[in-house]
């Protein structure tokens, strides 16, 4: 082995001011539900409904993150990141999803934002990661075209307190999950199970985007740059027969969101009934909608493949897709999965950012969320071997540099997640953390990847090619 290769003095270099970093949600490990004020929220409802979450688990204690921001500005310091991604609780700021500002919450979110800048880690704040206030469920939701104004104003009065502060702002994550999991087949909270308020909330949801972007602009120092996240997954044909079932998964899952924000348009491969009513889409709406974003923030795990195929027929791990008769979700048996049963595939990662750059060449990308839920454990020697994650960053990790290479306009990395946390309708049996969590204790333990990821964004820069970070890691273990 080449040794100038192990500090990547001489590897693969990223762009100088390249951003590495670290995400998680408010929910997902804040806990102190009902502290300083909080209103409850869709996620507390769902989670404490019977049977939605596996192990009837909840966010009410989580990671204790609330409580422990120093100890977890610490995690950030050790790894080295040079920015941070968060997302700001809605109830926390307003219990009930309108009007007065709840000063206790919102202070919570300062002295992290604070904390962070002390540090040299760059706050990027989201402002709607899926916790929406429950009165304003109640009201509609995101069903409700008052919830995008709601949005707006939340979003604004952020943009007015923390304003500057925060190094980038992202409204939305993943619209299409809170529309699609959350309205259309009811696996996120709230849990409805119906086509035309999922079409609605997908509207709804771009509207408040656009409404939100005008608002925050209005009040923001003109160089703090908005953008949004959207989780994109390249849809794969599976046979030449699939091609066109591909392309209109594809119209219903990428580009049901990328084609609004970026052209102003819904697609029209889209199935009619996936599509908001056209009395839905108001005057100026659709350009509120496509108004200029600064960078699009991309969420990427893995991509789909899609078969024709016979629905009474599956394979294992196999589902139909619903409304395709004849198209099946295909998991190719020759590409490793993770515990989530989603696939591992490095170059989807490559070919969404490909295609981004094709489509929108001068917009800067950053990579909002990346990572891999592994059946991670502490050895009785009190170690995390996490070699699956380190994997999936070495195969991830070079696709982004790959892609840079050929002329992307990537500009950052944030790994989902800083630490192990509450996975959603997964409860806390998920593990995406460089950091593992111990949830009696809640001790934190950095895993093998957060040495191998520290080293990557200290260095910025990959091992050289046919080394990888995998011997990094090896190297670690051994040595430790
Ligand atoms: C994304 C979510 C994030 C996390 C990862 C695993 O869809 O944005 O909160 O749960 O999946």
């Amino acid at each position: 082995m080449n040794g100038t290769s192990r500090d990547g003095a001489l590897g693969r270099r990223f762009p100088p001011g390249f951003l590495w970093g670290a995400s998680t949600s408010a929910y997902q490990i804040e806990g102190a539900v009902d502290e300083d004020g909080r209103g409850g929220s869709i996620w507390d409802t769902f989670s404490h409904t019977p049977g939605k979450v596996q192990g009837g688990d909840t966010g009410d204690i989580a990671c204790d993150s609330y409580h422990r921001s120093e100890e977890d500005l610490g995690l950030l310091s050790e790894l080295g990141v040079g920015a941070y991604r968060f997302s700001i609780a809605w109830p926390r700021v307003q219990p009930t999803g309108r009007g007065e500002v709840n000063r206790r919450g919102l202070d919570h979110y300062r002295s992290l934002i604070e904390g962070l800048r002390e540090r040299g880690i760059a706050p990027v704040a989201t402002v709607y990661h899926w916790e929406l206030p429950q009165e304003l469920e109640d009201r509609g939701g995101w069903a409700s075209r008052e919830t995008s104004h709601r949005f707006a104003e939340y979003a604004q009065l952020l943009a007015q307190e923390l304003g500057n502060q925060v190094a980038m702002w992202i409204t939305l994550n993943e619209p299409l999950q809170a529309a699609h999991q959350g309205y259309r087949v009811g696996t996120h909270a709230p849990g409805k199970t119906d086509l035309g308020l999922a079409a609605a909330a997908t509207h709804h949801l771009l509207l408040g985007h656009g409404l939100a972007l005008e608002a925050m602009r209005s009040v923001l120092p003109a160089d703090v740059p908005v953008g949004i996240a959207l989780d994109l997954h390249p849809i794969r044909a599976a046979g030449d027969d699939a091609v066109q079932a591909a392309a209109a998964v594809d119209a219903e899952v990428n580009r049901l969101f990328l084609e609004p924000v970026l052209h102003g348009t819904y697609p029209e491969a889209a199935r009619s009934e996936l599509l908001p009513a056209p009395e839905l889409v108001e005057a100026g709406d659709m350009r509120a909608i496509s108004a200029p974003i600064d960078f699009l923030g991309l969420n990427y795990y893995s991509p789909h493949y899609v078969r024709l195929g016979d629905w009474d027929d599956l394979r294992q791990g196999e589902s139909a897709l619903a409304g395709h008769p004849g198209v099946v979700n295909y998991l190719p048996p020759e590409i490793p999965r993770t515990v989530m049963g989603w696939l591992v595939e490095p170059n989807g990662l490559y070919d969404a950012l490909s295609a981004l750059h094709r489509e929108a060449p001068h917009l800067p990308v950053y990579i909002t969320e990346n990572g891999c839920a592994a059946d991670d454990y502490v050895t009785p020697e009190g170690d995390v071997n996490d070699f699956d994650r380190v994997n999936y960053l070495n195969g991830h990790l070079d696709a982004a540099w790959r892609a840079i290479q050929d002329g992307v306009n990537l500009s950052g990395y944030f790994h989902w997640s800083l630490m192990d946390n509450f996975e959603w309708a997964r409860g806390y049996q998920r593990r995406f953390g460089l950091y593992f969590v111990d949830f009696g204790t809640q001790h934190r333990l950095p895993k093998r990847s957060a040495a191998v990821y520290s080293r990557v964004a200290r260095t910025n820069s990959l091992p050289l090619d046919g080394d990888s970070l995998m011997e990094l890691s090896l190297a670690h273990a051994s040595s430790g």
